[in-house]
Order: structure tokens, then C-alpha cells, then sequence
């Protein structure tokens, strides 16, 4: 059986003030299509069943993910997190309850909050990783052809020479995984032309992940073994809500991908972007003639290569370039387009503040 794990806790603090504590990016409508979870779910839905995805999120966010989510996701495939303790966590965990309900089988993982244009040539890939996972014991990554010196993606080193065959895909062994590397680094690697950025979508079976977090993340995984015989009782929530806040906080790719041994990537050409920050959202909605990226009510006059999201009020930009304008009904966000990056401090400043 195929399950699917989509991973629903994250901040999205750079798209800041749309994007808040208690609306995340991944609740969005971003793209104007859908929120970025509900595109998630349609899109890997033809392949796994709804009855097998599973939805973790903070408890935090349990009433509007019940409140938008899909209605053929059954209640009990939400898992919630007392808090958040990162990717590793989050992907354990859920790994233990697939056990529970289907023993051995093969797991994707998904995040919440990423576009992916071609959805098509999507379910290829992720066909021929479910397949290649099915049939060893790798765990399967997602590669995307880099474009620029990224320090906020994983890197994969693939070997060429050492191809394995999937369908009309290819894999390739991975020989070195690394997490989010300097600019320095991450400027060799896309020169070297032998690095594909992580999508950080995975596919491997329950055993292979387990083994590796017994391996690798051993106080994580000793810790959530002990729930394990609770899982599906009533006794779950009590014990999940005691055990988490001690779990260690780090992500999957540091956690297990930086250090295992047996992995492969499947190269991907199908229109993905993060939509990390409000620069990136030339990548998902087209800019107009004069480069401008506009939502809502405006007025521009001689504006160029900016991005004006309104979500109520008339935006009027006079003479702007290179800018971020957002407006949302309690907060307004000015910003050049150079420091999109720079939003996440907003939000922390405004933690501090209380
Ligand atoms: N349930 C849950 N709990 N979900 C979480 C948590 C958590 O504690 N923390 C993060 N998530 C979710 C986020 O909502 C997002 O959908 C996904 O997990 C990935 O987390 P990010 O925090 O966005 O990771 P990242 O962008 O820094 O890095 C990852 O993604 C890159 C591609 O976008 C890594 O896998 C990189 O290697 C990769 O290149
Ligand atoms: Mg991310």
C-alpha cells in the first residue's frame, strides 16, 4: 500500500503579513488556485488514496486545517503536534502510525507549501520513485535542476555513471546529500554540474526510514518507539502531547539525509518552486509587460518590476522599482525586492515585542 505523509507545520514567516501564526503560507491561496495544502493533496491524490494520506500539523493549527482541508481526508489522518520539533519528528512519528495500519509499506513525503506547474509529468516522477523505493532499499529524493546559489536548499551529488533504470525515468546514486550549504559552496556545486537541488519530496518504505532514525536520530527514535504501542488507542494523544516537547529539534536533512548511505534521486523537470519569499512569486503568477506582479485593486503609474499585493485596499504605486508592496487588513509590508529574505525578521522582532 501506498501512503502519503504531507508535512503542514511549518512558519512560512517570509511572506509575512499575509502569512502568519495563525494563517501559514501553506493555508494560502498563493497561486489563485487553491490553498497550497489543498493543491498538495489534489496532486498526489490520483496516485494515493485519501484514506492513506496522512496531514501532520502544530495543534495550533487544527481548526482552520479542518476548516480548509479537502472533505475526503478522514479526521483520523490528521496528526497534531503539541509543537513543532522539526521535519525528523514529524516524519517518525508519522512513519510509526503507517506501521501500525499497514506494516511494511511504501511512504511518500510531501511539504505543504510548494508549486508545481506541470502536474503531469509530477506524477511520473513521483510514479517511478514509488516504484524504485517499492523495489530496494533506497531512500528515493527528488532532484531539481539548480538555477542560482540557493543557501536555503539541500544539494544532491549524483553519479552519473551509476544510473538505475525506472520505467522511461532515471535514478542516479547519490554520493553526498548537504543541507543548505554557504554561497561559496553552493556556487561550486551548480559549476561542477553534478548537484540537483533537494525538492524535499521523499519516498522509501516504513522500515528503511526506522532503521535509519535507529541509526542515526537514536534518542528521537527511542523515545517515539515507546508510543508506538499507544498509537490508534485513545491513550495517543496524552502521550504524544507528554513525549514531544522532548524530542530533539532538527530537520530530516540533517538529521538522516546528511548521514545515509543508500540514497538515490530521480531528476524532476516539472515546474517546481518553494515560493519561499514574496521575490519568488514571479515563478507562480507571470508578471505583466512591465515586469509587475499585481493582486487586488491598484493604481500604477510608472512602475516597474514590483510586486503589489493588495487584499482589500487600493494600492496606489507611483514611480516604484524592484518593490514589495503588501497590503492586508491590519498590517502593510514595503520592502525592496533584494531583502524578500529579510521579512522573517519582522516576524521575529514582532515575537520579541509579544
Ligand atoms: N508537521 C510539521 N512539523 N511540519 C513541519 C515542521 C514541523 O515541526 N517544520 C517544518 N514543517 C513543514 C513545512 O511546513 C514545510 O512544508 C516542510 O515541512 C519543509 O520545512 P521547511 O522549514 O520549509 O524546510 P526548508 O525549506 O528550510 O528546507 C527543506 O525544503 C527545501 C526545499 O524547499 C529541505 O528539505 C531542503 O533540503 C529542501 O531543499
Ligand atoms: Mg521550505
Amino acid at each position: 500500500d501506498k501512503y502519503g505523509v504531507i508535512m503542514a507545520g511549518g512558519g512560512g514567516t517570509r511572506f509575512w503579513p499575509l502569512s502568519r501564526t495563525s494563517t501559514p503560507k501553506q493555508f494560502l491561496n498563493i497561486t489563485g488556485d487553491d490553498t497550497m495544502i489543498n493543491d498538495t493533496i489534489k496532486r498526489i491524490r490520483d496516485i494515493i488514496p485519501p484514506e492513506r494520506i496522512l496531514i501532520v500539523t502544530n495543534k495550533a493549527q487544527e481548526k482552520m486545517l479542518k476548516k480548509v482541508i479537502c472533505e475526503d481526508i478522514p479526521r483520523e489522518n490528521i496528526l497534531l503536534e503539541p509543537v513543532g520539533r522539526n521535519t525528523a519528528a514529524c516524519i517518525a512519528y508519522a512513519s510509526l502510525v503507517i506501521r501500525k495500519r499497514s506494516g511494511d509499506a511504501v511512504m511518500g513525503v510531501f511539504p505543504s507549501d510548494h508549486y508545481i506547474k506541470n502536474t503531469q509529468e509530477f506524477q511520473k516522477v513521483l510514479n517511478a520513485a514509488f516504484s524504485l523505493a517499492e523495489g530496494s532499499n533506497k531512500l528515493v529524493t527528488m532532484g531539481i535542476t539548480p538555477t542560482f546559489p540557493s543557501t536555503g536548499y539541500g544539494y544532491i551529488n549524483f553519479d552519473r555513471e551509476k544510473v538505475i533504470q525506472v520505467g522511461d525515468k532515471v535514478a542516479y546514486e547519490v554520493i553526498e546529500f548537504v543541507e543548505k550549504p554557504d554561497v561559496p559552496k553552493a556556487k561550486a556545486y551548480i559549476e561542477s554540474g553534478n548537484y540537483l537541488w533537494n525538492s524535499g519530496m521523499f519516498v522509501w518504505k516504513t522500515s528503511v526510514i526506522l532503521s535509519n532514525f535507529e541509526r542515526f536520530l537514536p534518542r528521537l527514535y527511542g523515545k517515539l518507539i515507546e508510543v508506538e504501542e499507544h498509537i490508534g488507542t485513545p491513550a495517543e494523544k496524552e502521550i504524544i502531547e507528554k513525549v514531544y516537547p522532548s524530542l530533539p529539534d532538527i530537520s530530516i536533512d540533517y538529521g538522516i539525509m546528511e548521514r545515509a548511505v543508500d540514497v538515490a534521486v530521480i531528476p524532476g523537470d516539472f515546474g517546481w518552486s518553494d515560493v519561499g519569499s514574496w521575490d519568488s512569486l514571479g515563478s507562480v503568477i507571470p508578471p505583466d509587460e512591465n515586469g509587475n506582479i499585481i493582486r487586488g485593486d491598484y493604481v500604477d503609474i510608472e512602475t516597474k518590476n514590483s510586486i503589489i499585493y493588495s487584499s482589500g485596499r487600493l494600492i496606489a504605486a507611483v514611480g516604484l522599482e524592484e518593490m514589495i508592496v503588501v497590503e492586508t487588513a491590519d498590517a502593510i509590508l514595503v520592502c525592496p525586492k533584494k531583502k524578500a529574505q529579510e521579512v522573517k525578521k519582522v516576524v521575529e522582532h514582532l515575537k520579541k515585542m509579544g
